[in-house]
């Protein structure tokens, strides 16, 4: 029997519940599936920087290294500044473990309150590949604070053509896999350094896969295109910061932040990858337990599906689906009254080996 060591950073705010119904359906899903998932929880979250000052022990990489697979819950609640909690954690572990691919699947799920409800799922399934360890996120810069009206801060974005490169690549790779359409998204008409670079060598990229349908758009009209013609999109890359608003927004227009999943991605192998819900802690739900737990849980999924329980994973995501179709249990962000208990409980039940 296969056996997963998995590391759960449930983290902040709702991210605590939602982790605890994901780490249900999974356990669940090990029984009927034939495999077993050692679990070690890490308790890394801002209450724990309010204790100790930091979000992560100092050797906290090096504690998560030796796990199959990391699943995060959120990171980030008022109280600490959202810099110091985010860099303090969550992009620390995406650039030590090399995960430069955020992988943002991307579908229309049937129950949902969306702007495209009523469509079909044929109609929207799209992935956003994100660039995810460099580019706009970036701690090069600084404050020039002089308290005169000319003060001034800077803030850099690098761009490395490997980073560059490997992201765009791994698009054109699973594009190859899937629909066979590319869109790149870039700014160059405002940001002349950086996104003239990308789109050079998303060019250079692009001429390797004749067979696969290539095209830069600008982000911005690329976010009206997402609302209203999203079944012209099939794999959209983008670099971090324009990956990150336009998963947001993908998240919205099929049915909320609550239905979107992530998986922060190393390609390789060579280090642990980690899964997560598209959204944060949202401070304003947190400790009601109404929170949706669908992302997470489909983010568990792609987890599955990374450590190579495919069967596995497709049944948990079959098992979302049947739950979101009958509407019976349903979160308040999807129209129903159910609690975060009650949803992430229908999943485990509707769950079923082959
Ligand atoms: P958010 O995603 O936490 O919340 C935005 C809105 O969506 C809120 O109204 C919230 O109630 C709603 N929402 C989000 N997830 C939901 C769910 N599962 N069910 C129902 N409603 C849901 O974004 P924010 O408010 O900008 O950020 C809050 C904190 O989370 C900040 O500290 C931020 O930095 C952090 N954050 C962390 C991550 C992460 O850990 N990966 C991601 C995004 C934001
Ligand atoms: C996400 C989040 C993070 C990001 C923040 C909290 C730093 O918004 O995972 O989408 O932008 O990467
Ligand atoms: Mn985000």
């Amino acid at each position: 029997m296969n056996t997963y060591e998995i590391a759960a950073i449930p983290g902040d705010g709702i991210g605590v519940d939602v982790t605890v119904e994901a780490r249900k359906v999974l356990d669940r899903a090990a029984e009927l599936f034939d495999f077993r998932l050692q679990w070690t929880e890490f308790d890394w979250s801002c209450e724990r920087y309010t204790q100790t000052g930091r979000m992560m022990p100092e050797d906290g990489i090096d504690q998560l290294a030796r796990f199959d697979g990391i699943l995060l819950g959120a990171v980030g609640f008022p109280g600490v500044p959202d810099h110091v909690s985010l860099w303090g954690l969550l992009i620390p572990v995406r650039r030590a473990f090399a995960q430069y691919v955020n992988l943002r699947p991307v579908r229309l799920l049937p129950g949902t309150t969306s702007v495209l409800s009523g469509r079909g799922a044929d109609e929207l399934e799209m992935v956003i590949v994100r660039e995810n360890s460099e580019g706009e996120y970036s701690a090069i810069g600084g404050r020039h604070n002089t308290g005169q009206p000319s003060e001034f801060v800077l803030q850099e974005s690098v761009f490395t053509r490997v980073g560059v490169e490997r992201i765009i690549r791994y698009a054109f790779e699973l594009a190859r896999t899937r629909g066979g359409r590319v869109c790149s998204a870039t700014k160059s008409n405002g940001l002349i350094h950086s996104m003239p670079y990308w789109d050079e060598i998303f060019a250079e990229v692009a001429a390797e896969y004749p067979e696969v349908h290539s095209e830069q758009c600008h982000v911005d009209a690329l976010a009206a295109r997402m609302v209203q013609h999203p079944d012209r999109l099939d794999v959209v890359v983008a670099s971090n910061l324009f990956g990150d608003i336009l998963s947001d927004l993908a998240a919205a227009v099929t049915g909320g932040l609550g239905m979107a999943p992530s998986g922060n991605i190393n390609p390789p192998g060579e280090h642990p990858s980690m899964f997560e819900a598209v959204h944060g802690s949202a401070p304003d739900i947190a400790g009601k337990g109404i929170a949706n737990p669908v992302a997470q849980v489909l983010a568990a999924a792609m987890m599955l599906e990374h450590l190579g329980e495919t069967v596995a994973a497709q049944a948990v995501n079959a098992a979302v689906e049947k739950v979101l179709a009958e509407g019976a249990v349903a979160t308040p962000d999807l129209g129903g009254t159910s609690t975060t208990e009650e949803l992430g409980s229908a999943i485990t039940e509707a769950l079923r080996a082959g």
